[in-house]
């Protein structure tokens, strides 16, 4: 039996069930569906609502559909028009209509928020437990490189001298920055919209706070027209996967650049790059462009669903529908890359050479005469104006900052004593960076161990929150 129909007169048109179906895509709810519907039926039970029997009837349905949709055995048909309606007609296959007491002071509205609620849960601490994977690669991949100098850019221009891990550990702090973004949203997230129905609550003896509880949500909800309209959860979690998607795309863009000819500092593994069809000598670095590409869709999706939202009338609307591909799209998706990503970071090795030998190009220790200016109390803007003018003399010249002569130095000014060499080394430079956060081996070493630390912490509080949640799934 269709969940509506009494009072038509006529079945919708092959048209209107085209557009109406879902359950093509949504049947990937129907594990948190079954879940949800166990959380429902228990109150009924316990309110008195539904006999003992009929409950253990249904309860006992319940279970056996849920190891049935997760084997196959049980999935959508045709004729179903979502995933609630496909799994009623499951219920009632096997107990007949007492499997229609379960829709009592529910509606598809609370039932699909609540749906989408714990499978995007249950699926944003899958994306954090990659990102931790993502995250040792890049620590272990910045250790490995933690003495290796190479210069540093700005404006894609030598700027100054850095150790390579430096550089790629960056990377580690906004991804950390995601994982943290991820705990924030769980905890906003926390709300159960179940027991809202319709819209307007239920005037059944129904327990949302009981039902919150059983299905691991911290409170029910405080406003049942808000619990079946709230998509900021969707809107939230789709922003979070965009950022990462942006975060993997600049990793992506480093690694094409630092493995062309230009650079020839990367050299990604055999593994993790592709060749061409035409060109034999290929190795292209197919991953990284990937990883760079599909932030395109994700934010694609996130926009999709904010505009989709945008003047929305409250409670339930059909347009609602539309928030789930983009979210299964999104989560997708960066499943498919971190993991992508994770392999191409570890196996991708580095020249360590190359990186050093052009690590003082560019006059990248022109800051290091400016410093040491400043330690000689000359004020930073003379200072400044004076490293410039040994660049300036350098490039007639034709030759490095180290090169000019005692009387050069000094004819630029009067405190550039011939000490000023000294500073003139790449190794110099990158050691005299001593604030937190810097290149500099003490300043890097911290670094790296904060960052493991964090990480640590940051990958318990995930899998605890992904125990939690995979033992009230099985409940
Ligand atoms: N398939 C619908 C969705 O994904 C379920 C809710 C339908 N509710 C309704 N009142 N038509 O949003």
């Amino acid at each position: 039996m269709a969940l509506w129909g009494g009072r038509f007169t006529q079945a919708p048109a092959d048209a209107v069930f085209a557009l109406s179906r879902s359950v093509h895509f949504d049947w990937r709810l129907a594990p948190y569906d079954l879940r949800s519907s166990l959380a429902h039926l228990k109150v009924l039970r316990t309110s008195g609502l539904l006999q003992e029997d009929v409950a253990d009837q249904i309860e006992k349905a319940l279970r056996e559909l849920t190891t049935e949709v997760a084997s196959g055995k049980f999935s959508a048909i045709d004729t179903d028009e979502d995933v609630h309606s496909a799994l009623e007609r499951g219920l009632t296959q096997k107990v007949g209509a007492i499997g229609g007491s379960l829709r009592a002071g529910r509606s598809r509205n609370d039932q699909v928020a609540t749906d989408l609620k714990l499978f995007a849960i249950d699926h944003m601490l899958e994306v954090a437990n990659s990102i931790t994977k993502l995250q040792a690669a890049l620590l272990a991949k910045a250790s490995e490189y933690s003495d290796a100098p190479a210069p540093g850019f700005t404006h894609m221009q030598h700027a100054q001298p850095i150790v390579f891990g430096h550089e790629i550990a960056k990377h580690v702090q906004s991804f950390a920055r995601d994982l943290e973004r991820i705990q924030d949203w769980l905890a906003r997230t926390n709300v159960s919209p179940l027991g809202s129905g319709a819209l307007s609550g239920s005037g059944l003896s129904l327990d949302p706070a009981a039902t919150a509880q059983d299905l691991g949500f911290g409170s029910s909800s405080a406003n049942s027209i808000d619990a079946v309209s709230d998509r900021d959860f969707v809107a939230e979690a789709l922003f979070i996967l965009s950022l990462v998607g942006v975060h993997l795309s600049r990793i992506g863009e480093e690694w094409c650049l630092w493995a062309t000819t230009e650079f020839g500092w990367a050299k990604i593994a055999d593994e993790y790059s592709t060749g061409s069809s035409i060109m034999p000598q290929k190795k292209n670095p197919d991953m990284a462009e990937l990883a760079r590409g599909k932030a395109g869709r994700l934010i694609g999706n996130l926009t999709a669903v904010l505009a989709m939202l945008k003047g929305l009338p409250f409670a339930y609307n059909r347009d609602l529908q539309e928030d789930k591909e983009p979210l299964f799209d999104s989560i997708d998706t960066v499943l498919l890359v971190l993991p992508a990503v994770t392999g191409m970071v570890e196996t991708t090795s580095f020249d360590r050479a190359k990186m050093l030998a052009a690590a003082p190009l560019g006059f990248s220790l022109a800051t290091e005469i400016a410093d040491f200016l400043v330690r000689a109390h000359v004020p930073f803007s003379e200072a400044h104006e004076a490293a410039g003018k040994c660049v300036a003399l350098c490039e007639k010249d034709g030759i490095e900052l180290d090169q000019l002569s005692d009387q050069q130095f000094k004819s630029i000014h009067s405190s550039l004593t011939p000490e000023v060499r000294k500073v003139l080394t790449v190794q110099g430079a990158i050691a005299s960076r001593t604030t937190v956060g810097a290149t500099g081996p003490t300043a890097f070493a911290d670094q790296i161990k904060s960052a493991t630390t964090n990480l640590s912490r940051l990958s318990k509080v995930i899998a605890d929150e992904q125990k939690r949640f995979s033992e009230m799934m099985g409940a």
